[in-house]
């Protein structure tokens, strides 16, 4: 790790608030966490990192692995800043925390938090077990019966944390712990069977949007008043905003179709998405993974538990409208007793093409086949009643890394976007660790 060159900054960022100009310092911050922990991890990524089965259906993003790898390094880049804020114009909802303040406030907790699902409701202790099936082989840790300690991490997936009472995604990051074969295999799974883009490169374009300020709000809405003029000035409002959006958020205008139909996508996710507690929301892993040559999509549902908890886990009032109103639920319920889910999963319909199949995140597996597809239980997921002395605090919560690359041995992520989740989760948790490390210790 690279401290030596932060020595100067630390220096200025000890000397009394008044005598740093706010905007100078915070760009500075930025500079030298970009350079000192962000730019190598782009750097060290290279072709050897990368590769497809085409046997199980993969295939590079436009034909090109070299692509492919240029789209992840620069995911990685846009990411990143994203997690710094530096291109984020002023005023941006993206912005997390104002930097500045947090430096020259003396705040000694400043962290770089996650650019995707920041805000965690909280890590709990749960059991993961195994049931008979005849899904997955002997051999594999899914298919030999057996009960192991997890972790999940309940979190909003928007890239800025708020309050619980807005609707969002919501994200469960579920951590099986195998110490007896010395690994951990991660699930990592959102509150939505869909994302709004196929492959890494669509995302990291609707990333370029995200970092520019509301472009979001540039959807068509239909707000006006309904007279021809106002749907013209509309129109006209609409088409400079997204040409702002376009120069700012460097993307090209080959984009713009796609770029248009993934943000539609986002605010129709958004918006379908219920506030509900999450010991009673269906998880889903969206994309697919391997076992060797088997493939398959995992999901998580919720169900009754053997032994009855008496508390209740639908929202109250005071739940629904609370900014930590869903860390408050869980934390009533387990106080209690314990939450149960289902561990489903899905084969791959072998009538879908490889396509539809390993490379399509945008619609579900049952909405390609028309029909409902059958689905395997194959384990439990039982979150524990609190026990005193054993919650996981905050800060071990948030310096948790959960990952597709956390896989016990056989299994594979599969498609464009795991492919660069591979690298980019890795890449980004070692820099938001190593970054928050520098500003704890200065
Ligand atoms: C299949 C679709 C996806 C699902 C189900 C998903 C799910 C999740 C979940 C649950 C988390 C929170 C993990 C935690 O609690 O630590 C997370 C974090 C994150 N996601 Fe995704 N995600 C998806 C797609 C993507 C894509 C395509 C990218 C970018 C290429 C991405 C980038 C990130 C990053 C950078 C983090 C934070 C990692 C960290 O700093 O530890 N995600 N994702």
């Amino acid at each position: 790790m690279k401290f030596l060159p932060l020595i100067g900054l630390a220096t200025m960022l000890l000397a009394p608030p008044s005598y740093a100009n706010d905007q100078v310092l915070e760009q500075a911050l930025r500079q030298e966490l970009d350079t000192h922990f962000l730019q190598d991890k782009i750097d060290s990524i290279d072709e050897n990192d990368l590769s497809i089965r085409e046997d199980l259906g993969e295939s590079w993003i436009n034909n090109s692995k070299q692509h492919e790898l240029e789209v992840i390094r620069d995911g990685i880049d846009q990411l990143g800043h994203l997690m710094l804020g530096t291109y984020v114009v002023e005023n941006s909802p993206v912005l997390a925390t104002n930097l500045a303040d947090e430096v020259t406030g003396g705040h000694q907790d400043y962290r770089i938090l996650r650019d995707a699902h920041p805000k965690g409701h909280m890590c709990v202790n749960a059991a993961f077990e195994v049931l008979e099936n005849d899904f997955f082989p002997k051999e594999s840790f899914l298919g030999s019966t057996g009960r192991h300690q997890a972790i999940v991490r309940y979190s909003n997936a928007s890239a800025s944390p708020q309050s619980d009472a807005d609707k969002d995604i919501r994200g469960g990051a579920l951590k099986v712990l195998l110490p007896e074969q010395g690994q951990e295999h991660d699930f990592l799974m959102i509150t939505a069977p869909t994302i709004p883009t196929d492959n890494a490169e669509q995302f990291v374009n609707l990333v370029k949007v995200a970092r520019v300020a509301n472009c979001i709000g540039i959807i068509p809405e239909g707000e006006s008043d309904g007279s021809l003029l106002g749907a013209i000035a509309d129109f006209e409002q609409q088409v400079v905003a997204l040409g702002q959006c376009i120069r700012d958020g460097g993307l090209s205008i080959l984009d713009v179709p796609q770029v248009l139909l993934a943000l539609k996508r986002v605010n129709d996710l958004n918006k379908d998405s219920e506030i509900e507690s999450l010991l009673d929301k269906d998880f889903f892993s969206v994309a697919p993974y391997a076992y060797n040559d088997n493939v398959f999509k995992f999901e998580m549902s919720p169900v009754s538990c053997d032994e009855f908890n008496p508390e209740p886990s639908l929202l109250t009032a005071e739940e629904a409208n609370a900014d930590n109103g869903l860390e408050r639920n869980i934390s009533r319920v387990i106080s209690a007793g314990n939450a149960c889910y289902d561990f489903n999963v899905i084969s791959r319909p072998l009538f879908l093409t490889d396509k539809q199949a390993i490379e399509t995140h945008n619609k579900t597996w049952d909405e390609m086949a028309f029909y409902e597809l059958e689905r395997v239980k194959v384990a439990t997921v039982s979150i524990s009643q609190f026990e005193p002395g054993t919650a996981v605090s905050p800060l071990a919560c948030d310096n948790m890394t959960f990952t597709p690359r956390h896989s016990a041995p056989g299994f594979r992520p599969l498609g464009s976007l795991n492919r660069a989740r591979t690298l980019v989760y890795d890449a980004l948790a070692d820099f938001r660790l190593e970054a928050n490390t520098y500003l704890r210790q200065r």
